[in-house]
Formats: C-alpha cells, sequence, structure tokens
C-alpha cells in the first residue's frame, strides 16, 4: 500500500512517525509533497520516506492520500493535485473543509473526513471520522488504521457531528492547557514553585483522566468520592458552581461549534 502525504507539517510527521514506529507502512511506500525544500530533507533523513516539493507523476501511484495542509490552503492544493492522482482513497485531516468540497476540488468521491488533536504528537490523539457514502467497508478501516496509528478513533454517522467533535476535542486540548494555567497562577499565588505547581497540576491531569478512563463510575461519581461534606474540595466546587463555570465551558464549545460551521461554509466557497 502506497501512502501519499500532501502537506509535511506537524500532523503528517506524527502520523507518519505512528504509521512507521508501528509498522502498519514501511518507508519506501511512503511518499510526502511539502512545499518547503528544507522540511523535505529533514522528513527523508528522519524517516526516509521519498518527499517531493511539488505533486508529480509519482501521485499516481498513491493508494491514500492523506491531505495535512492547512485549511486555507486546500482549495489550491486540490486543483494542483487533481491531474496527479489515479482512484485513491482521499483522507483529510484539515479543520472545516466539508467531504463534499474536496469531492468538487479532486473530481473524487472515496473521501474520509478525520478531525484529530494534537496529543496526536504523541500517540495519545482522539479522531472523529466520517466518510462519504461511496467509500467502502475496506476504505474506512484503512483510515481508522491511519489515524490509530496516533490514538484513538471514533466514527461518526453524520460528516456534520465533526463540528462538534472540532469543538470537543478537536479545540479541547486548549481548555486544559487553560485550566492547567488557572492551577499554575494559583499555585504561583499560594507560594509553590513553578516546578512544584507544574508537576502537581500536569500529574493531577494525567491521573484523574487515567481513573476516569479505567473506573466504571461515571465521572460524577467520581468527583463526589473526593467531594467530603465540609471538605477542601466541597469549598472549592461550590464557589466554581457560584460562578456557572460548568455553563460558561459549555456555552465556551458551542461557540467553537459554530465557528467550525462558519469555517466549513467559508472554506467550502473558496474555489
Ligand atoms: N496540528 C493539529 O493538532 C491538528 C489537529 C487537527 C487537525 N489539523 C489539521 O491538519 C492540517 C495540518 O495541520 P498542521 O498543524 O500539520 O499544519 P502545518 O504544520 O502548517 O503543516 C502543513 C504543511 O503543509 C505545507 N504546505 C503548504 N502548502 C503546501 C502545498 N501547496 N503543497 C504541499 N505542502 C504544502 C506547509 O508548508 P509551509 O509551512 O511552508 O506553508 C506545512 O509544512 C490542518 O488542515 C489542520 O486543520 C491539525
Amino acid at each position: 500500500m502506497n501512502i501519499a502525504f500532501i502537506g509535511g507539517g506537524n500532523m503528517a510527521t506524527a502520523l507518519i512517525g505512528g504509521l512507521l514506529d508501528q509498522q502498519l507502512a514501511l518507508p519506501a511506500d511512503v511518499q510526502v509533497v511539502e512545499i518547503d525544500g528544507a522540511r523535505c530533507v529533514e522528513l527523508q533523513r528522519r524517516f526516509g520516506v521519498q518527499t517531493a516539493t511539488a505533486p508529480g507523476a509519482a501521485l499516481a501511484a498513491a493508494d491514500v492520500v492523506v491531505l495535512a495542509v492547512k485549511p486555507q490552503q486546500m482549495g489550491d492544493v486540490c486543483a494542483a493535485l487533481r491531474p496527479h492522482l489515479a482512484q485513491p482513497l482521499v483522507l483529510s485531516v484539515a479543520a472545516g473543509i466539508r467531504a463534499v468540497d474536496l469531492a468538487r476540488w479532486l473530481g473524487l468521491e472515496r473521501i474520509v473526513r478525520a478531525m484529530p488533536n494534537t496529543p496526536a504528537l504523541v500517540g495519545k490523539g482522539v479522531s472523529g471520522l466520517a466518510a462519504l457514502p461511496a467509500v467502502t467497508a475496506a476504505d474506512r478501516a484503512l483510515a481508522e488504521r491511519i489515524l490509530q496509528a496516533v490514538g484513538r478513533v471514533v466514527w461518526l454517522a453524520q460528516e456534520q457531528q465533526l463540528d462538534a467533535v472540532t469543538a470537543l476535542s478537536g479545540s479541547g486540548p486548549a481548555y486544559v492547557f487553560y485550566f492547567i494555567e488557572a492551577l499554575l497562577e494559583a499555585g504561583r499565588e499560594l507560594g509553590l514553585t513553578a516546578e512544584q505547581t507544574l508537576t502537581l497540576a500536569i500529574e493531577t491531569f494525567v491521573g484523574a483522566a487515567a481513573l476516569a478512563a479505567a473506573s466504571p463510575e461515571p465521572v460524577a461519581t467520581l468527583r463526589a468520592q473526593v467531594t467530603s461534606k465540609g471538605g477542601t474540595t466541597a469549598a472549592a466546587l461550590a464557589r466554581l458552581e457560584k460562578d456557572e463555570v460548568k455553563q460558561s465551558i459549555v456555552a465556551a464549545i458551542h461557540a467553537a461549534c459554530v465557528r467550525a460551521q462558519e469555517l466549513g461554509d467559508e472554506f467550502g466557497r473558496s474555489k
């Protein structure tokens, strides 16, 4: 199986690293089209893959084409790719670009859209996936294997739901970092060193997430288990409730979802 990556940036690098590490592909079966020549040299050196700075005849051999350029570049990139492609499965990781627009730009119907997130860079990503009707069961399995190289996957019945995935897990790492920033600020104010607070904050996130993943209990129960009546956690949660922090987070995710829809409309009109 020959896999072509279009764009050799962060997300492509994470996927290539995952595929090669897990021996799901050999370096000789991976080609990367990356506009930046210095990056091409770096990708060749690091992974031993074939690279090119522009689409060419080699792309006709690709069974899968992974689109990993910025959303705003996608219309032009697809127009340049189109003459060089045979009939590959297309897997796009670009935020906001709808499969119907990719189909129109490429003249192809077997398109899977994925929304990964940045923990993919350390093999701990989670991706939402949606497919156009022409995508076969074998195509789905292939797309899933590629994304599973950098984490877990969740299939969606409707592509529209990718806007919610974008809002929740795509942007989600930023919400977690925001919360960690707040813990860091509190730690500093309470007299801990930056190093101490960073370890305490990050390990609390890692540990609580691992506990939530491993426990059969709902997260609300896990929360109740650390909240004794009249205790420290209860004091903190009362303040969060008073300030309607949960409602504010929910509203923030709605705002991200609306923005994902707007970006899809904007990018789709670009060609
Ligand atoms: N990073 C994430 O966590 C994440 C999460 C979810 C989805 N995504 C999606 O993944 C896609 C890639 O994101 P990224 O973070 O990997 O971006 P990135 O690091 O900027 O990678 C894109 C790469 O494509 C190159 N490029 C630009 N125009 C090109 C062209 N015409 N032909 C070939 N290569 C071209 C860019 O080169 P230059 O830098 O020289 O322009 C850059 O090296 C985006 O659509 C994004 O929405 C990313």
